[in-house]
């Protein structure tokens, strides 16, 4: 059974974990692929919230596997700690598996995202060691998860690169010293607590596609952070796109069928970069309060616009989208107005794609189309149209949906209503 791939299709925060845990109950697998812990999504237990930001959404499926995949980065002291978390809630996790070629973040990225972020090239980083992880990975100067479980090669791995990062932090300013002996022992540990779960996910995962299994395949942050096709320099370090699916699986582009975008009814960003749509005014801090829009890994308050759909018609050729999620439309709900932008405007020529420098994006001028405005949506409201389709939304709210499936060509398969995992209207193909 071909896979299904999961991407945002903005800068990140769309929803992506509550789509993945509606396709989770029909997939076998739920697998990372990219990104590290400056993800995040908030699941329900009983009523209780948890933050996770390294597992798979599906690890709370005991009958699924979760699985961390090659493209991922992983902080280990950061996912032991959300392994612990679970287990005290009584949810001790038996089905994951790690990746052996996935990189493991180090003390000194940590170190080094924080102190490049304060110096001169800062792009917003959630300071995780995310970038500097990447970086040395492609320079081959990492440590993958096969080596942070061999004590004898993590010791070698420590003992070479320790003096050049430390002197790297030292150019840079930093005033931190690294206490090699402490962050040996640390990670020596960590990596002995790692053990039962490191394993070659390439051949599981591509034995898994061809026994007919259904992998759901999670992206992380969204197709404007791609590190190649988003808006580079304010970019994450990684591939969010659905090509990042393959490479960061071992999976070929022929395993794949489907690709879900997951896309909110307005635009968010976090941190520095371009949005042409952005609203610094009274609506913005409407779509900011209604929408709760505050990050989960951060908890930085996330920027707020109008639906953009210069860059979605960009994100939708990228990813090849066979399905639209829209999330969080009941945030639009108490609008007088709605906007769309439709194309921009840049040293009086008409732009349909936007360009390619990031300060090039940043003095174009979105041409908007306007929309009537619906009222806030009742709990019945909301019941209601769970239970009988979108046809039951408010006649502004389906001329909006409808005019950004037309603009896009993608058939709306989800539509988010509220905060709950049963406040989603699911569209049948
Ligand atoms: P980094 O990935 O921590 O290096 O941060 C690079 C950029 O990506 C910053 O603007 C971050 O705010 C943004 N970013 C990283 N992860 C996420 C995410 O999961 N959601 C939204 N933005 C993110």
């Amino acid at each position: 059974m071909p896979a299904t791939v999961i991407v945002g299709a903005q800068w990140g925060d769309e929803g992506k974990g509550k789509v993945t845990d509606v396709l989770a109950q029909r997939s076998d697998a739920v697998v990372r692929y990219q990104g590290g812990n400056n993800a995040g999504h908030t699941i329900l237990i009983r009523g209780e919230e948890f933050k996770l930001h390294h597992l798979p959404a599906g690890v709370l499926h005991p009958d699924k596997r979760a699985v961390i995949g090659n493209g991922v980065v992983i902080d280990p002291g950061v996912l032991l700690g959300e392994l612990e978390k679970l287990a005290q809630k009584g949810h001790a996790v038996r089905n994951l598996t790690i990746s052996d070629r996935a990189h493991v973040i180090l003390p000194w990225h940590t170190l080094l995202d924080g102190a490049r972020e304060d110096g001169r090239s800062a792009v917003g980083s959630t300071k995780r060691g995310i970038g500097p992880t990447y970086a040395d990975k492609a320079a081959r100067d990492g440590l993958r998860m096969a080596e942070l479980v061999d004590p004898e090669a993590l010791r070698a791995h420590v003992r070479d690169h320790l003096p050049v990062k430390q002197g790297i932090l030292r150019a840079l300013g930093s005033g931190q010293v690294i206490d090699g002996e402490a962050m040996l022992r640390n990670t020596l540990a960590y990596g002995e607590r790692l053990r039962p779960f490191v394993a070659d996910t390439t051949t599981l995962l591509q034995d898994l596609h061809e026994q007919g299994q259904h992998l759901l395949l999670e992206g992380a942050q969204g197709t404007l952070l791609d590190i190649d096709h988003g808006t580079y320099p304010f970019v994450t370090s990684s591939s969010t796109t659905a090509g990042g699916a393959c490479t960061g699986t071992g999976l070929p582009p022929s395993a794949i069928r489907d690709v879900w975008a997951v896309c909110k009814a307005y635009a968010t960003r976090v941190g520095l970069g371009p949005f042409p749509t952005e609203l610094k005014d009274a609506d913005g801090e409407y779509l900011a309060s209604a929408g709760k829009e505050f990050g989960t890994t951060t908890g930085r308050k996330r920027r707020c616009g109008w639906l953009d759909l210069v860059l979605l018609r960009y994100a939708t050729r990228l990813n090849g989208f066979t399905g639209l999620c829209i999330t969080k439309l009941d945030v639009l709900g108490g609008m007088h107005k709605l906007k769309v932008a439709t194309h921009y405007t840049l040293d009086g020529q008409e732009l349909r794609a936007p360009p390619a420098r990031a300060d090039q994006l940043e003095r174009c001028t979105p041409v908007y189309q306007e929309f009537r405005g619906f009222a806030k949506l009742s709990e019945a409201d909301t019941r209601r149209i769970v239970q009988r389709g979108l046809a039951e939304l408010p006649s502004p709210a389906q001329e909006y949906l409808d005019f950004v499936h037309k603009q896009l060509h993608v058939p709306i398969r989800l539509v988010g209503i509220g905060p709950g995992r049963e406040d989603t209207v699911e569209v049948r193909a």
